[in-house]
């Protein structure tokens, strides 16, 4: 059995038909993850039960057969695990209570804390480690600490994450202390999902575009760097993909400066830039707009090949620019399917 193509891809080698899985694989585009969810009560219900959230992971692996499966569990467990209040408002999104002061950050919980919250989350990727197809790959992760920490700051998500770099304008030392706080849990927490099973992690740093100079790198580069560190001396080979999200220029260079086996690309980034300016580093992961999974047609197939041929020449696993949409047309998945596959 020769070793798995994500896998395979992630070591820098070029593949003729690229690998590929779905960033939200896993979600409500789906009537049979809708049928699950219902059956849990709610997401955060689905995300701590580990045989329905094993089950919602494998539904898209049977019905397209993606190269991975990513791990159903949300990037805000985290903080919940750190002893922030979690919910979830429905049609409207997360809601956390906050933390926006200097002793408010001390009152968290250590970061040694989390296993009590998070261990389901282990039991989910030892069930996945057990019924993945041998051929499929399976991806744990986290959030990356800047984008975790504009959630516990604001308390919900935000257009353009004021009361973070408020806070970290107003009390530098306190913000950098909570980003510690993060670092060394994401680090424990992906620790623990290895062990359990998994592959490979990715960092999700959504609000990494809303960073810019100094603040990008100790908030966004350095934090990242420490987590890869850590993770590859605890576990030798691990690969790591980070996702700076709307890093646009701050893209080159990236792996170079975190140790990050592969550079998850959002659909602000032209394909032939990133072909030129990052894959020359090493394997990309990207790009193709999920607004394209709603819309369909003959673009869908004219921009996934486009994205297939533009990163031809190099390490490259195929995925969308972010997560895909409720309202996206699954026959459409299979399009693009055809598309990178032939
Ligand atoms: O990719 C996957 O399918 C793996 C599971 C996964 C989820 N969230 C499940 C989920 C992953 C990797 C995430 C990451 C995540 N969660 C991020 C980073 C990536 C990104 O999207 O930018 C962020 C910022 C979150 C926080 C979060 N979770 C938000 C803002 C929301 C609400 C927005 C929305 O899409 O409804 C969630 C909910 C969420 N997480 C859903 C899923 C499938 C939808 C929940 C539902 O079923 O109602």
């Amino acid at each position: 059995m020769s070793e798995k193509t994500i896998l395979r891809a992630l070591k820098g080698e070029r593949l003729p038909v690229p690998p590929v899985w779905m960033m939200r694989q896993a979600g409500r585009y789906l009537p049979e993850y809708r049928a699950t969810r219902a059956q849990a009560g709610d997401f955060l219900s689905l995300c701590y039960n580990p045989d329905l959230a094993a089950e919602v992971t494998l539904q898209p692996i049977r019905r397209y057969g993606f190269d991975a499966a990513i791990l159903f569990a949300d990037i805000l467990l985290l903080p919940q695990a750190l002893g922030l209040d979690l919910w979830f408002v429905t049609g409207e999104g997360p809601r956390l209570s906050t933390v926006t002061t200097a002793a408010q950050v001390a009152a968290l919980k250590p970061a040694a804390a989390i296993h009590d919250t998070l261990s389901p989350i282990y039991e989910t990727v030892r069930i996945l480690a057990r019924e993945l197809p041998r051929e499929t790959t399976l991806i744990g992760f986290a959030g990356a600490p800047w984008t975790v920490a504009t959630y516990m700051v604001a308390g919900r998500g935000t257009p353009d994450q004021a009361p973070a770099h408020a806070f970290m304008a107003q009390d530098r030392a306190a913000f950098a202390a909570l980003i510690d706080l993060i670092t060394q849990g994401t680090i424990d927490y992906l620790s623990a999902q290895i062990e359990a099973g998994a592959e490979v992690v990715k960092l999700f740093d959504s609000w990494a575009g809303s960073l810019k100079g100094r603040d990008f790198d100790d908030f966004a580069l350095e934090p990242t760097r420490r987590i890869i560190a850590a993770l590859k001396s605890r576990h030798p080979g691990i690969p790591v993909i980070a996702f700076p999200r709307e890093a646009g220029p701050r893209y080159a260079g990236f792996a170079r400066a975190t140790g990050a086996d592969c550079v998850a690309l959002d659909n602000s980034v032209s394909a032939d830039w990133a072909a030129a300016e990052v894959q020359k580093d090493g394997c990309v992961q990207g790009n193709l707009n999920p607004r394209l999974l709603v819309s369909g047609g003959d673009e869908l197939v004219a921009e996934t090949r486009r994205i297939v041929q533009a990163f031809s020449q190099g390490p490259h696993i195929f995925n969308l620019g972010h997560g895909i949409t409720p309202e996206a047309d699954p026959d459409n998945v299979t399009r693009m399917l055809e598309a990178i596959r032939g």
